[in-house]
């Protein structure tokens, strides 16, 4: 990944923080985009301070004008953006959030104002520096709580979680819509799902720890245009729609 640029939203903590020093490590350039500016420059410092090339990109993934100050930034710095890592997200509810039909539709749209328009605005924004790459890759952080072949198993003992599985499964739609587009074209798309990971999300109830995750999402950012595009990725493979 040496002398690639890789911008990472929601880099400032969790699975994103995590990825950015993986990446780091690889020898990239990791800007790492947080809403936070004194938690952005933090978190770069941090990482500048293990030797990565990290800079701070200010970015609300919600906030228009801060996402195209930040495209306008990258391309003055850099020209192109090589890896774009889709990884700010929310969820509205805990873990253990009423059935679908006791939750407002509102948590619904703010979980997917974040998890897909936002996904959206900043891939539309970023678009036309990944195709100045020679191998532009867009990589949507998903979850297996989205897919709805395993959440439909009659088995499943998968959290209901309405706003946050919806949004994933709605992110995962946007990742083949997008897929489709660029076939032909230097780019490719693909979901990523960590794995349960411990982080601010879920109150550190995942099993897996936020570098295992961070492993995960790394790897598909690094798979290049060979590879399969329009589809959803864990750690074991390809995971069913
Ligand atoms: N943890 C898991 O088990 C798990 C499993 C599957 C998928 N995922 C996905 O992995 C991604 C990262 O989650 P995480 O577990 O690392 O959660 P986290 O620790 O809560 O981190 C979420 C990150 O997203 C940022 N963010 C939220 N809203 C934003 C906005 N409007 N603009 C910019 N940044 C924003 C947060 O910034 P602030 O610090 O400013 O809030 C934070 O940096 C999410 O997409 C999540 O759905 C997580």
């Amino acid at each position: 990944m040496t002398s690639q640029i890789i911008l990472i939203t929601g880099a400032n903590k969790g699975l994103g923080f995590e990825t950015a020093r993986v990446l780091g490590r690889d020898g990239a350039t990791v800007l790492v985009g947080a809403r936070s500016t004194e938690l952005g420059e933090k978190a770069a410092a941090t990482l500048g301070g293990e030797g990565a090339d990290a800079r701070f990109v200010q970015l609300d993934v919600t906030d228009e004008s801060s996402i195209t100050a930040a495209a306008e930034l990258i391309e003055r710095e850099h020209g192109r953006l090589d890896v774009l890592v889709n990884n700010a997200g929310i969820t509205t509810t805990g873990l253990d959030a009423p059935p679908p039909s006791a939750i407002a539709a509102d948590l619904v749209r703010t979980a997917f104002e974040t998890n897909v328009f936002g996904v959206i605005t900043v891939t539309n924004a970023m678009l036309p520096l990944l195709l100045r790459s020679p191998e532009g890759r867009i990589v949507n952080v998903s979850s297996s709580l989205s897919s709805l072949t395993q959440l439909s198993d009659p088995a499943s003992t998968r959290p209901n979680l309405l706003p946050y599985n919806t949004s994933k499964s709605a992110l995962n739609a946007v990742t083949v819509a997008y897929a489709r587009e660029l076939a032909g074209s230097s780019v490719t798309v693909r979901a990523v799902c960590p794995g349960f990971c411990a982080t601010d999300m879920n109150g550190h109830a995942g099993h897996r720890s936020p570098d295992q995750g961070a492993a995960v999402i790394a790897s598909v950012a690094r798979l290049g245009a060979d590879g399969p595009t329009g589809v959803l990725i864990d750690e074991d493979g390809l995971v069913p729609w």
